[in-house]
């Protein structure tokens, strides 16, 4: 176990194995950020976001919390994913869930978990949603790891149903959303390969914010 002390060691350690690369890296870092990827993805202290997609600093804007949900009314991921499209102007914004993932298995427990309950809701929102699919999975692993999955396409579909992402989208052809999950087993991030334009054209029947005619083009 690393000691409180040794993350100041460590991190003199990492500051001069960065400068042994390069020289001038924090010299670069200071000056701004130019990142292509916005990744939203669960707290969990074993998906470290950086690590697993092989990036430095600068490379990726990071948003985490519980079960990576992309909550309408959450001012904190709306302020992110708002920054990250307007701003940084991110080609590309992954939401990003994991299996054995702890808030998905509350979710499906019929327990009170307190200042937890209206979070989770939004996964018993994704289940109750995917009813028919879910309950026909009888083996509760499997269950346990479509609703993951289920909750990554939902949040991705979220991030979609947002004014910023629709515009952006309409006016450049990006942000593109993509839906991962990595597998803590084996380390590999799977794609779960949704179709972002298919998704785009059908949530705007409903959660069109542009005012604009889409093209899918
Ligand atoms: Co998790």
């Amino acid at each position: 176990m690393t000691t409180y002390k040794q993350l100041f060691e460590n991190n003199k350690k990492w500051v001069a194995s960065m400068k042994a690369k390069d020289a001038n890296f924090f010299e670069k870092l200071a000056k701004d950020q130019t990142p292509e990827y916005l990744y939203i993805g669960c707290s969990d202290s074993r998906v470290p976001a950086n690590e697993i997609m092989g990036l430095d600093p600068g490379e990726v804007f990071v948003h985490r919390n519980v079960a990576n949900i992309v909550a309408t009314v959450d001012l904190n991921v709306m302020s992110v994913i708002n920054y990250a499209v307007a701003h940084l102007h991110v080609k590309h914004i992954i939401v990003c869930g994991h299996y054995n993932c702890g808030g998905v298995k509350a979710a499906m427990m019929p327990k009170d978990m307190g200042i937890l309950n209206p979070w989770l809701r939004n996964i018993r929102d994704v289940y109750r949603l995917h009813f028919d699919e879910l309950s026909k999975i009888k083996n509760e692993d499997k269950r346990y790891k479509r609703l993951v999955e289920l909750n990554v396409q939902e949040q991705a579909i979220n991030v979609i149903k947002t004014s910023i992402v629709q515009k952006s989208y309409n006016a450049n052809k990006y942000p593109q959303v993509h839906g991962w999950v990595f597998d803590l087993k084996t380390g590999m991030l799977k794609d779960l390969k949704l179709n972002f334009t298919e998704a785009l054209k059908n949530i705007k029947k409903i959660y069109d914010l542009t005012g604009e005619s889409f093209n899918a083009n």
